[in-house]
C-alpha cells in the first residue's frame, strides 16, 4: 500500500454537497435481481439471486475475523477492541483457500453465518492482488507480474466469485468488497510527467491491466446477488486537489465499464483505506483565513480543497456522480487508524499569527507530511465501525486491521513479492511523493500484513474516541 500527496495545481473549488439520495429499496424487487455481469455469469432469477439493499451496513451486525481478534486479544488491553470487525484481505491466491496462519474464504463465510445466527451480517473483504500491484511503492508489491492479467482473472477473481456464489442463497450474508486499494489512483497521479511518477505505474497505465482487472472484479463479483462492491478512492491527501479529484472519478467510471462491468456493479467507494488521514479536522476548515490568507496556502494543506476524510468522501461522492455513477452510491471511510488521540492531540485552534501556526497548532493529524503512509508514529485507533454515521456515508469501517504492518522498516527477504520501501524506514528523508520529508514511520516493523505489537499498542494508547 502506498498513498501520497500530489503537488498542488490551480483550479476552481468544488462544492461539498453531501446529500445521499433516498434508498433504492424500490429497486430491490425480486424481478430486478441486481446487476448481472456480462461475463457468462448471469443466471435466471432463482433462490440464489437476491436484491441488494441500499446500505448493506444498515441493520446488520459486522463480522469479527477470529484470526485478527485472537491477535488483538492477546495484547495487553487488546480485549477492549478485539470484538471489532476488520477487513479480511485476500492478498494472494493462496489466501482464498487459507494458509497455516489464516482462515480461507469459505471458513470466514461459515464463521460469519454462525456469528449471524440468522440475522443480517456484513463480511468485509479486500480484493487485493492486481498484476503489478502497488506500482508507486514497494512494500505491498504482490505475486502477479504486470502482464499476468490472465492469472488474476482465472486463478484469483474466478475462484472468489465461485465461492461467493455458493453462499449467495444465504440471504442474511452481505459481502462488502473493497476493490483493489491504490490501483486506479496510482494511474491518475503516479505516471510519468508527474512528481514522483514511476515506470511501474507507466507500465500499468499502458498495458491497461489495472482498469481491465478492476472491471473484471466488478463484473464478476457484482453479479453475485449479495456482494456489494466499493471501489478504493484514495484519501484526501492524495486525490483532494481539483486536478486529481474528477480525473480519478473518471478513471473509475472507465473501469466500471471495462471487462463486462457496468456502473451498477459499483455500490460505492471507500476512502482512507489503510491510511491515516483524520476524519474531521475540527479546529480549522478549508474556508478559514488568517490575516487575510487562506489556510489552503499553509504548508500542511498545500492548496488542497479538502482537509479531512469526511469532507473528501462527500466531495468524491459528488465527483463520482458527475462522472456518471448513480446518485445512489454510498461511501465507506476506513477509520481504523485515523484517531490521532492521546496527549499530542490539540484541544483547540492554533494561534492566529500565520496560516502555518494556525493549521499546525490545531490539526489532529500529527504526520510530518500528509503523503506519509507507513506505520505512522503517533497514530491512534479512530471511530469504531458503525453504520450510516453521516450524510452520504454508508459506514465507518476498519478495513485495515489495526496492528498489521504497512511495510518493513528494513529489508526482509520473503517469498510474497514484497519489497522494502524506504517510506517505512524511520531514518528515510523522503522523496517527491512526500515533499522530501522524513517518513514518520515506527522502527522495527515487520513485512506488510504481519502483526506488529508495538504499533497495536500505540494505536490503543492514542485511540480517539478512547477505548474503554
Ligand atoms: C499488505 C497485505 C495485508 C494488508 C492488511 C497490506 O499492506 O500488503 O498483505 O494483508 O496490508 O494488513
Amino acid at each position: 500500500m502506498r498513498q501520497l500527496a500530489e503537488r498542488p495545481r490551480s483550479g476552481r473549488s468544488r462544492g461539498r454537497s453531501a446529500g445521499r439520495l433516498a434508498g433504492t429499496v424500490a429497486a430491490a424487487l425480486a424481478l430486478t435481481v441486481g446487476p448481472l455481469g456480462a461475463a457468462g455469469f448471469a443466471q435466471e432469477t432463482g433462490s440464489d439471486v437476491q436484491a441488494k439493499v441500499d446500505n448493506p451496513y444498515e441493520g446488520a451486525q459486522l463480522y469479527v475475523n477470529p484470526d485478527w481478534s485472537a491477535k488483538a486479544a492477546a495484547e495487553p488491553g487488546g480485549d477492549a477492541v478485539a470484538n471489532e470487525s476488520t477487513g479480511v484481505w485476500l492478498d494472494h491466491i493462496a489466501a482464498i483457500e487459507g494458509t497455516s496462519d489464516a482462515m480461507g474464504l469459505r471458513k470466514h463465510l461459515d464463521t460469519a453465518l454462525q456469528q449471524a445466527d440468522g440475522k443480517p451480517i456484513v463480511v468485509p473483504l479486500v480484493i487485493y492482488d492486481l498484476p503489478g500491484r502497488d506500482c508507486a511503492a514497494l512494500a505491498s508489491n504482490g505475486e502477479l507480474g504486470p502482464e499476468e492479467i490472465g492469472r488474476y482473472k482465472n486463478d484469483y477473481i474466478d475462484p472468489i466469485r465461485d465461492i461467493l456464489q455458493e453462499y449467495s442463497s444465504r440471504t442474511n450474508l452481505r459481502v462488502v468488497t473493497t476493490i483493489e486499494p491504490d490501483s486506479l489512483p496510482n494511474l491518475v497521479t503516479n505516471t510519468s510527467g508527474q512528481p514522483g511518477g514511476t515506470p511501474e505505474c507507466d507500465t500499468m497505465k499502458q498495458n491497461g491491466n489495472y482498469v481491465e482487472g478492476v472491471g473484471y472484479a466488478l463484473a464478476q463479483l457484482g453479479a453475485v446477488g449479495n456482494v456489494y462492491n466499493y471501489v478504493d478512492a484514495g484519501h484526501h491527501g492524495w486525490l483532494g486537489w481539483d486536478s486529481n479529484l474528477q480525473p480519478s472519478a473518471n478513471v473509475m467510471f472507465e473501469a466500471a465499464n471495462a471487462s463486462g462491468a457496468t456502473p451498477a456493479d459499483v455500490h460505492g467507494f471507500i476512502v482512507n483505506t489503510a491510511n491515516y488521514s483524520a476524519l474531521k479536522e475540527e479546529n480549522f476548515s478549508v474556508t478559514d483565513t488568517v490575516n487575510g490568507q487562506t489556510v489552503r496556502q499553509s504548508e500542511w494543506v498545500d492548496w488542497n480543497q479538502y482537509v479531512d476524510e469526511l469532507g473528501f468522501a462527500q466531495g468524491f461522492r459528488q465527483a463520482a456522480v458527475s462522472a456518471g455513477f448513480s446518485s445512489d452510491i454510498g461511501m465507506l471511510i476506513d477509520t481504523s487508524r485515523n484517531g490521532w488521540g492521546g496527549s499530542e492531540r490539540p484541544t483547540g485552534p492554533g494561534p492566529n499569527t500565520s496560516v502555518d501556526a494556525y493549521v499546525d497548532g490545531g490539526r489532529y493529524d500529527r504526520r510530518i507530511h500528509v503523503g506519509n503512509w507507513c506505520n505512522q508514529a503517533g497514530a491512534g485507533l479512530g471511530e469504531r465501525p458503525q453504520a450510516s454515521p453521516a450524510a452520504g456515508i454508508d459506514a465507518y469501517v476498519w478495513m485495515k486491521p489495526p496492528g498489521e504492518s504497512d511495510g518493513s522498516s528494513t529489508e526482509i527477504p520473503n517469498d510474497e513479492g514484497k519489497g522494502f520501501d524506504r517510506m517505512c524506514d524511520p531514518t528515510y528523508q523522503g522523496n517527491a511523493r512526500n515533499g522530501y520529508n522524513p517518513s514518520g514511520a515506527l522502527p522495527d516493523a515487520p513485512l506488510s500484513g504481519k502483526w506488529f505489537p508495538a504499533q497495536f499498542q500505540q494505536l490503543l494508547k492514542n485511540a480517539s474516541p478512547p477505548v474503554s
